[in-house]
Parts: C-alpha cells; structure tokens; sequence
C-alpha cells in the first residue's frame, strides 16, 4: 500500500507487519535518555486538519518527531481554507513544499482518497467523515493483542477472540475501520446498538448483531465503547439519552459480566455518564490511557512503513 486510507489497505500480513514494528519501535526507543530515532530525518510529515482533534493530531505531531522527521501542523481554522481556498489548491500548496507524507482529517467521507490523487507524498487517513479511521483501528488492535495476547508477535494473536462494539455504530469511522481491520485479523466482531443507529447495509458486515449488551459482555474477551456522536445527528435522537444509557451504557453491574481477562476500550473523546460511566472509564480492566500511550506507537510504524516502502508488498 502506497497510503493508508482504509483499514481494508492492510491484508493480514500487512497488519501484523505494522503491529510488529510498532513493537519493535516501542523496544527500541524504551530505555533511551532523549525517546528518538534518526529514521526519518529529513523528510516532512504535514498534519492537515480540517476537523477537531486532540489524540490523533498530537499523537501523529509526536509519532512523526519521534522519527525525527520535519513536521508542519496545519489547520483549516486561522488558514486560507477560511477564505474558500479548495483541499485541491491545499493539496498542491503541499505538493509544492515537498511533503513526503500528509496526513488528513476531514469531515467529509473520501477526502484523503481525493487528496491521495493531488500529492505525491503518502497519505494517511486521519478519519473522514462518518467513513474510516485506520490508525484508531490500528491502535485498538495492538492495545488489545498486548492484553489478550501478550508476547505475541509474527501473528494476530487476535483469532477468535470476541470483541464487542457498542453505541452509535452509525456515525463512527471507529467502528467501520475496526470491523475491516478486526475481521482481517481473525476476531469475532458483535455489534450492539440500538437498531436507529445502525448504518444502512450492515447486514453484509462481517459481524454478529444483538441488542442484548448484557449477553454479548458476558462472553465479550474486550468491549468497545463508542461515542454518541450527537454533533453528526440532526434533530432528535431516539433513543432518548436515558434510555441510550440505560439499554446500551457501560456501568458497573455490566463491567462485572464481563470475563476477568476482558478489557474496556473506547477511543475517546467520551460523553462520561452517556455511553461510559467514570467509574468503568477509570476503573479495572479500562485500557483507553494505553489506547492513546499506544496511538504513538502505532503512528510511528505507520509513517515509518510507507516513507520507507515497509508496506509496498501488503494489497
Ligand atoms: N479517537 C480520536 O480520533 O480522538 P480525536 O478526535 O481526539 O483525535
């Protein structure tokens, strides 16, 4: 893969080929008085968002300084974009400053596939639209196969473990880029929402999906939690907030069905007391600290891979 725009870019190989290096980069920055490598030196990473963020934007800033390579952080706020300049005219702006890799959050769904046609640098999906979210993908993968198969390198060690996503499957790129990137690897995906915030078509998903969260915790290895994306939704939003808690919320009495092994995630931001109480959020078995800890990780060995070629043979 030339870029990562989809977690659909990795097959098999090429996914436990990123989960490895991230290792393998985490091993080999441990233990170094300044936490650094020369690998990328030279080379210019531009962080272009045109969307809010704060653990994928800084993430990716510290992932691509770790790497020693040059980084521009732009932003669509307080840019030309405010004046109407297009992503094409950003694009070859970009293009013209020699960016060897741009890294892209938008709000519309495709737009760093359209980017990925303007530049020559490689692009990476920082999540558009309610479309992909590749790296979080990545991330949760490698957070969960640290807890559920510690050790484990040169293959998934995911394979048939049980990974439950719940909430607002409709509006989140998480969801879409876990499922790819989770049924590559061999888990078993079980969707829990209630049926207003299910997208269209995902009867032909690779998934299981119930409406029971208290059954699918019960033989959950880690559960998901995802945010009610309220700001994506217009109008109302059925189920009412109580009862979105009540039928599809991550309290204490539902964190305690869940096998001693399992491990909560949720990629954050989270609406505390809505999809996840504090208690869960900060309490045992909750891995969402290391989720973002493992976000740097996972960054580097994604800009490591494409600016050196590591992922020319993976689809
Ligand atoms: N998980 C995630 O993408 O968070 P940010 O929106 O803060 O980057």
């Amino acid at each position: 893969a030339r870029h990562l725009l989809s977690a659909a870019d990795l097959d098999l190989a090429g996914a436990v080929h990123v989960l490895d290096t991230a290792e393998r980069l985490a091993q080999a920055i441990a233990g170094r008085e300044v936490p650094k490598l020369p690998t990328l030196r030279g080379r210019t990473v531009v962080n272009l968002f045109f969307e809010d963020s704060t653990r994928t934007r800084i993430s990716f800033e510290l992932a691509a300084k770790r790497l020693s390579a040059d980084v521009i952080n732009f932003s669509a706020k307080g840019s030309s974009v405010s004046k109407g300049e297009s992503l094409k005219d950003t694009a070859l702006t970009l293009q013209a400053m020699g960016a060897d890799a741009v890294v892209c959050r938008h709000p519309s769904s495709g737009a760093p596939h359209r980017l990925a046609r303007w530049v020559d640098g490689h692009v990476v999906n920082a999540g558009d639209g309610t479309h992909e979210h590749p790296t979080q993908a990545l991330l949760d993968a490698f957070t969960l196969r640290r807890h559920l198969a510690p050790g484990v390198t040169g293959r998934s060690g995911l394979e048939d473990r049980t990974v439950v996503v719940v909430g607002d499957v409709l509006h989140s790129r998480v969801a879409r880029s876990n499922v790819l990137l989770l049924s590559t690897l061999g888990a078993r995906v079980v969707l829990v929402a209630p049926p207003t915030l299910l997208p269209r078509g995902f009867e032909h998903w690779p998934v299981e999906v119930t409406y029971d969260l208290d059954a699918a915790v019960r033989r959950a290895d880690a559960v998901m939690m995802l945010r009610v994306q309220r700001e994506r939704m217009e109008g109302a939003f059925f189920p009412t907030p109580r009862e979105y808690t009540r039928h599809f919320g991550l309290d204490e009495r539902r964190r305690a069905l869940l096998p001693e092994h399992g491990v909560v995630l949720h990629p954050g931001p989270m609406n505390r007391g809505v999809e996840i109480t504090p208690q869960v959020a900060d309490g045992n078995g909750s891995v969402i600290v290391e989720q973002v800890a493992n976000g740097v990780l996972v960054r580097m060995a994604v800009l490591y891979l494409l600016l050196t070629g590591g992922l020319d043979g993976a689809r």
